[in-house]
């Protein structure tokens, strides 16, 4: 079985778990802080060994924002990106308004698309923009 934690992930474990799948991850530092800030942190352990995390950022009144959904290669395809959603989402029907609609968002390559669609979460033609500021 499988245990679920909330707003107990470490930084350690984030940058462990995020390097499992895109290669090498961001420093401790910016990751503490990115931690600290962040509204609902969800972690999902088999034993010791952390097999997927996902985190919430927002304002809780209007907008949600799901950042860094990532099941461990070798535990993907057992339900575990789904238990991950599904918990973010109760975060938002326990924090937000209640009779209000908030939106929930998230950005995906293509190929994970359908992952989202499955929760009801669509796409529109809005473009993302993005670049790598350097912080001075
Ligand atoms: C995307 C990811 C989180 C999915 O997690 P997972 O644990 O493998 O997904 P689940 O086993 O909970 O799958 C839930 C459902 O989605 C489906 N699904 C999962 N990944 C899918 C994909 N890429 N395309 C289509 N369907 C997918 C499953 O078949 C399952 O469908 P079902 O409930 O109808 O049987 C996982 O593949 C992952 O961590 N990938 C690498 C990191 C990443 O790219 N994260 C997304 C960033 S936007």
């Amino acid at each position: 079985m499988f245990t679920i934690k909330h707003n107990e992930l470490r930084a350690e474990e984030f940058i462990s778990l995020w390097e499992t799948v895109w290669g090498s991850g961001p420093s401790l530092e910016q990751t503490r802080l990115a931690m600290d800030h962040t509204l609902f942190r969800v972690s999902v352990f088999d034993g010791d060994k952390i097999i997927g995390m996902a985190r919430m950022i927002g304002d809780m009144g209007l907008d949600y924002y799901i950042k860094d959904v990532i099941v461990r290669p070798e535990y993907q395809g057992k339900g575990v990106g789904r238990l991950l959603i599904n918990e973010l989402l109760v975060f938002v029907n326990d924090n937000g308004i209640s009779g209000t609609g908030v939106f929930v968002e998230l950005c995906a390559m293509p190929d994970k698309i359908p992952f989202y669609q499955k929760f009801g979460f669509d796409s529109n033609e809005a473009q993302r923009l993005k670049m790598m500021y350097t912080v001075r």
